[in-house]
C-alpha cells in the first residue's frame, strides 16, 4: 500500500514545536535527495502511505529528547509544560478527527504503535488466559488479534490470552458472521476484535456487537483515514474500545491510539446505571503496565496529522483513494483477474492469482524487480503463508502521489505484464528459489524485466513525493 498527500503541509506546522532550523536540517540531508533522484520507482505499492512533511518535521524534532512518564499534569519529571500541551492537543484533535464527544469518549495517545496499542487495550480489560476472538491472520486479520499456527502460539496475544479465530466464508470471501456467532456462544470470549489488515469489504460492527460478549474492540488501523473522512461506517457507534495506527490511511507519523468509552455502560435490573471504567484501566495499562516514557516527538507528529485529517483536502484525498481502489479493481476484473470477495468497498484490492496459475510470492518478486512494490497475501484456502495465492494492493500511497483513476489503470497494465513474466518463468522452473535465480539469470527474462522497469520508472517519476522538500 502506498500513500500521498497533495496539500501544502507547511501550513499545518506546529510552529511552537518545530522552527525553521529543524526544517533546514531536514533539507540538507543528502540521502533524501538521493532517494528522490534514483529510487522513485521503488516507492510504489507497499509503502503504506506518505506522511506529510509537517508531521515528519514534528516527529524529527527536539521533542525526541524529553522524558515525561505519566500523563499531562501528573508526570514523574519536571519541565513537562510543553509536552503536556502537545499531548492534550493531540488528544483533543484525535477526538475531533473522529467526531467524538469528550463526555462519551477518551483517548490515550501514548502507545508506540498499533501492536502495543492492541496489547495495552487487551491488558486493560483482560486477565492472563482470558479469551479473545479475532479474524484469523490468513483471512485478513492481524497478528495481534490472537494469531497462532497449528503448532505454535505466534503472537503474544495468543501466548498470554486464549484466542479463537473467526474466518472468511471461502465461497464469498466475506467474514462468516454466522460462524463467528456460533463459535462465540461456545467459546464465550471476553473480547472480540473487529478489524482487518487485508480485507476489501466493510465490517458489520453491529452484527458482531450482537454477539453478546463483554467487550467489542474495533481495530481500525487500516481504515482510520477512511473513518475520519466518513467514507466508511464508523466503528465508534458500536465498539467499547477502538484502536488504530496513525501511519496507514490516516497518513500520520508512526504511532498508535486507544479510544475508550466513558459514561454509562448499561443499566441493571434495578435501574442502576453501570459506568465504564475503561479510562483508568487503559491509562494504567499503557503506563505503567506496558510502557515507560511516551514518544513525545511521535505524539507531536500525530497531532499534526490529526489536524490535517480534518481538512476538506484530506476528505478529498480519501474519496480519491476509494475511487482509485475501485478503478484498480475494475481494471483487474476486466483483464480476467479474480478478486477475493469479488471487488472492493474500501482502499484496497486483494487479487487471487491462483486461477492464473501463479502465486503471490512469485508475482511479488517479479514486480519488485520492475520497481513495483506489492505485498503477497493469503487467499481463502491457502495452505502456506510463504507461498500465498495472491497480492494485497492498496491505493492510499499512490493516491498520496496524486495518481488518479487512469493512472491506476496504467498501474494494472504494468502489473499484468509483470504477472505474465512470472507465469512464463514459472513454467520453466521448479521451486521458488529456482524461479528467483532464473529471473536474474535467464537473458530473455532479464531483458523483458529491464524494459518493463524502465517504463514503470519513467511513468512514476513525474508524480510528486510527499515528505520531500517540495511537499
Ligand atoms: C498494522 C496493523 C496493526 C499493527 O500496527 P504496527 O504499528 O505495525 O504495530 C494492528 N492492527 C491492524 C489491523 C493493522 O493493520
Ligand atoms: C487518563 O489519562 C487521560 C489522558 O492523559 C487523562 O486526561 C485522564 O485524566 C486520565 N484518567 C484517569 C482516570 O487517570
Amino acid at each position: 500500500v502506498v500513500f500521498i498527500l497533495s496539500i501544502s503541509t507547511k501550513l499545518f506546522s506546529l510552529q511552537c514545536v518545530v522552527g525553521p532550523k529543524a526544517m533546514n536540517q531536514c533539507q540538507s540531508k543528502p540521502w533524501l535527495r538521493k532517494t528522490k533522484a534514483t529510487e522513485l520507482g521503488q516507492w510504489w505499492q507497499k509503502k503504506v502511505n506518505f506522511c506529510s512533511r509537517a508531521a515528519l518535521e514534528a516527529q524529527g524534532s527536539c521533542l525526541n529528547n524529553k522524558y515525561s512518564e505519566g500523563y499531562p499534569g501528573r508526570r514523574y519529571y519536571g519541565g513537562a509544560e510543553v509536552v503536556d500541551q502537545i499531548e492534550l492537543l493531540c488528544q483533543k484533535r484525535a477526538l475531533e478527527a473522529f467526531d467524538l464527544d469528550p463526555v462519551l469518549w477518551g483517548v490515550n495517545v501514548q502507545p508506540y504503535s498499533g501492536s502495543p496499542a492492541n496489547f495495552a487495550a487487551y491488558t486493560a480489560v483482560l486477565n492472563p488466559h482470558d479469551r479473545i476472538m479475532g479474524l484469523d491472520l490468513p483471512d485478513g486479520g492481524h497478528l495481534t488479534h490472537g494469531y497462532m499456527s497449528d503448532t505454535k502460539r505466534i503472537s503474544a496475544t495468543s501466548i498470554y490470552f486464549e484466542s479463537m479465530p473467526y474466518k472468511l466464508n471461502p465461497a464469498t470471501g466475506l467474514i462468516d458472521y454466522d460462524q463467528l456467532e456460533m463459535t462465540a456462544r461456545l467459546f464465550r470470549p471476553k473480547l472480540i476484535i473487529a478489524g482487518t489488515s487485508a480485507y476489501a469489504r466493510l465490517i458489520d460492527y453491529a452484527r458482531i456487537k450482537k454477539v453478546q460478549t463483554a467487550y467489542l474492540l474495533a481495530d481500525m488501523a487500516h481504515i482510520s483515514g477512511l473513518v475520519a473522512a466518513k467514507a466508511v461506517p464508523s466503528p465508534f457507534e458500536h465498539a467499547d474500545m477502538v484502536t488504530t495506527t496513525t501511519h496507514k490511511s490516516l497518513r500520520g507519523a508512526r504511532a498508535g491510539l486507544i479510544f475508550y468509552r466513558k459514561g454509562v455502560r448499561s443499566v441493571d435490573k434495578k435501574g442502576k446505571e453501570i459506568h465504564y471504567d475503561l479510562e483508568d484501566r487503559v491509562n494504567f495499562s499503557v503506563f505503567p503496565s506496558l510502557q515507560g516514557g511516551p514518544h513525545n516527538h511521535a505524539i507531536a507528529g500525530v497531532a499534526v496529522a490529526l489536524k490535517q485529517a480534518q481538512t476538506p483536502m484530506f476528505r478529498e484525498y480519501i474519496s480519491q483513494v476509494m475511487r482509485n481502489a475501485k478503478a484498480m479493481a475494475d481494471a483487474l476484473l476486466s483483464k480476467g483477474y479474480t478478486l477475493v470477495s469479488g471487488g472492493t468497498e474500501n482502499h484496497l484490492v486483494l487479487v487471487d492469482l491462483r486461477p492464473k496459475g501463479i502465486d503471490g510470492a512469485r508475482a511479488e518478486r517479479v514486480l519488485e524487480l520492475v520497481s513495483i512494490t506489492a505485498n503477497k497475501n493469503t487467499c481463502p484456502g491457502d495452505k502456506s503463508a510463504l507461498a500465498p495465492g495472491g497480492l494485497r494492493l492498496g491505493a492510499p500511497a499512490l493516491t498520496s502521489r496524486q495518481f488518479k483513476e487512469a493512472d491506476f489503470v496504467q498501474v494494472v497494465e504494468f502489473m499484468d505484464e509483470g504477472f505474465k513474466i512470472a507465469l512464463d518463468a514459472k513454467k520453466k522452473t521448479g521451486k521458488l528459489a529456482d524461479f528467483k535465480n532464473f529471473l536474474l539469470e535467464d537473458p530473455e527474462t532479464v531483458a523483458r524485466m529491464a524494459d518493463l522497469r524502465k517504463r514503470v520508472e519513467a511513468f512514476a517519476r513525474p508524480f510528486p513525493m510527499p515528505g520531500f522538500n517540495d511537499h
